[in-house]
């Protein structure tokens, strides 16, 4: 059944090649999911060696404890190992790309410029995308000289477990086209990931949602409960992983981010946890794991 709002599937294009701007959390895992389900060469790119080398040190290692768990055959896991590839030359890998993902820092100006850069060396039909969480889509597609090639395509943590992918339209007067919709969602389909159409509001829907609950958990926090007993509380909802573990999964940066782009957006409706801000600016990324400290002595 064709998703709600896509566009006919047979004006998709072809992808043979991924380009992956980026080699961090996101970008790693992107790589990894586009090249295993796709069977296509990607290659990361990002600013320097040393985080290119950890990015496809990441994918490479991932893709041999799959095959040590027998998820990969021998020769599958070597095909796919020789097709993750990096380099700092964006120039000389993307050239030849149908598709490049941005997965660099939760920053309009960063991504605007990451597409800038993009859009001088890829091909004219070479469908671009961003996985941002909370930033407009359409502010990124402003600085394109084809803004109707770009298109949100927002996974969510753990990459290879999660199955909904946000695709996000842009709006203005020079809207995400029907081509580049249709391709994104036969990509889609191919990484086997359920896709929804969802409008270029800020976080989206899943984040503005999550965000409101998460939130929520840190500010009690914030107002003296420890975290073992929001977590007991958050226990008995049922959930896969409490807020605070979740926390440590998506990155108390990222979900700092997401929180005061919804702040900005609807004051009212979305505070942004004191704890949350402290945290960040320590740099104590570990600190919602089960177990350790409460967020009032880390802070
Ligand atoms: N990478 C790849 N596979 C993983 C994984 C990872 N990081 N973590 C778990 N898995 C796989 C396991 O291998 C296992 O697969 P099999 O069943 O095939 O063996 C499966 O997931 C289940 O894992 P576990 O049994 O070890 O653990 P679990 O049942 O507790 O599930 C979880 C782990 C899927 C992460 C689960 O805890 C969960 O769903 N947590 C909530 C995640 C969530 O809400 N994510 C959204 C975050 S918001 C976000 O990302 C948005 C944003 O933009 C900021």
């Amino acid at each position: 059944k064709k998703p709600a709002g896509a566009p006919d599937p047979k004006l998709a294009r072809p992808v043979g090649k991924v380009g992956v701007v980026g080699a961090g959390l996101m970008a790693s895992q992107l790589a990894l999911v586009f090249a295993r389900q796709l069977k296509v060469p990607v290659v990361l790119t990002d600013l320097d060696e040393a985080r290119v080398a950890k990015g496809v040190a990441w994918v490479h290692g991932e893709i041999a404890k799959l095959r040590e768990k027998g998820r990969l055959s021998d020769g599958a896991a070597q095909r796919l190992t020789a097709n993750v590839t990096g380099t700092t030359d964006s120039a000389a890998a993307f050239a030849d790309a149908d598709l490049v993902i941005e997965a660099v820092f939760e920053e309009l100006s960063v991504k605007q410029d990451v597409f800038r850069t993009v859009e001088k060396v890829v091909r004219e039909d070479c469908v671009l995308m961003t996985n941002t969480s909370s930033l407009s889509v359409t502010a990124m597609a402003s600085v394109l000289e084809h803004p109707e090639r770009l298109v949100g395509f927002h996974f969510f943590n753990p990459v290879a477990v999660m199955p909904l992918v946000e695709v996000v339209r842009t709006t203005g007067a020079t809207p995400t086209d029907d081509v580049t919709l249709a391709t994104a969602f036969a990509v889609g389909k191919g990484l086997r990931k359920s896709c929804v159409l969802v409008q270029d509001a800020p976080a989206f829907v899943v984040n503005r949602l999550l965000t409101r609950f998460m939130s929520e958990a840190s500010v009690v926090v914030d107002e003296g409960t420890p975290v073992e007993v929001a977590e007991a509380a958050l226990d008995s909802l049922g959930l896969p992983m409490s807020n605070f573990e979740l926390l440590g999964l998506v990155g108390p940066a990222v979900a700092l981010h997401v929180a005061e782009s919804l702040h900005a957006a609807f004051p009212e409706r979305f505070p942004v946890s004191a704890n949350l801000r402290r945290i960040v600016e320590a740099g104590l990324p570990g600190v919602y794991e089960k177990g350790t400290r409460t967020l009032t002595e880390a802070a």
